[in-house]
């Protein structure tokens, strides 16, 4: 069986204090039993957050890290100094990075087994955008991007995917149940064919404007075992009504 994962994914957001207040809030509610619980706060705030989580079931994570552990790369995080704070995963391949950082699929392959190498568990993110769906090719590039990162790769086991169409990355336009049990249902036959995995025993995440009021729906589904969660994950009452919804 697949334990329900959720995942918060705060982006660029939060401030000492708000990391405090939310977290506290987090950690103060009856964890829901069987869902593992994993927050993403900025690099900045992970300290912060390893610290205030230390007695609670919540994990951290960080939102992205470098392809290599250490060396003259102004600005980045590698995965052995976030794994040495007390991070747990790691984001990466994010659509916003795809798109703002420019971020290709060999760069995401590079940075996902220099996380494994250090011991992080990868979320790895896929998802077509709307004019790609639009035109027939979301199955194309789901599985692309899929071949791409995975392909050929060993220290998948702990391997987690998250299926988020870019067009229903903070627009309140979320896929339908149907449609994302479809992908991710395709996800896992992609999974079973290109990578030296379990692929019954992987995780799938959806991701895409979840709300405490669609998530029961999309956790209904055989292939969706939990939930990247973005806006959401950022108003406690929120977020905790989706991880009791990947209870139910
Ligand atoms: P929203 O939940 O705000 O749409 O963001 C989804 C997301 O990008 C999570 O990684």
């Amino acid at each position: 069986m697949r334990q329900p994962l959720v995942v918060g994914n705060w982006k660029m957001q939060g401030s000492l204090a708000g990391v405090e207040a939310l977290l506290g809030d987090l950690v103060s509610a009856t964890p829901a039993a069987g869902v593992e619980v994993v927050v993403c706060p900025t690099y900045v705030h992970l300290a912060q957050a390893v610290s205030l989580c230390r007695f609670s079931s919540l994990t951290l994570g960080a939102q992205d890290c470098s392809h290599v552990q250490s060396g003259a790369y102004t600005g980045e995080v590698s995965p052995a100094m976030l794994a040495e704070i007390g991070c747990r995963w790691v984001i990466l391949g994010h659509s916003e990075r795809r798109q703002y950082q420019g971020e290709s699929d060999v760069l995401i392959a590079a940075k996902l087994m220099s996380a494994a190498e250090a011991g992080l568990r990868p979320i790895v993110c896929v998802g077509e955008t709307r004019e790609q769906r639009e035109a027939g090719a979301a199955q194309a590039v789901v599985s692309t991007q899929l071949e791409e990162a995975l392909k050929g790769r060993a220290n998948l086991a702990q391997l987690v995917l998250a299926y988020e169409p870019v067009w229903a990355i903070g627009t309140g336009l979320t896929a339908t149940p149907e449609q994302a049990q479809q992908m991710h249902a395709f996800m896992r036959v992609c999974l079973a064919d290109i990578a030296n995995v379990d692929s019954a025993a992987t995780r799938i995440l959806y991701g895409g404007s979840v709300k405490p009021d669609n998530a029961a729906q999309l956790f209904a589904q055989p292939d969706i075992d939990g939930a990247l969660v973005g806006g959401a994950a950022l108003v406690a009452a929120d977020f905790l009504a989706i991880i009791n919804a990947a209870a139910a």
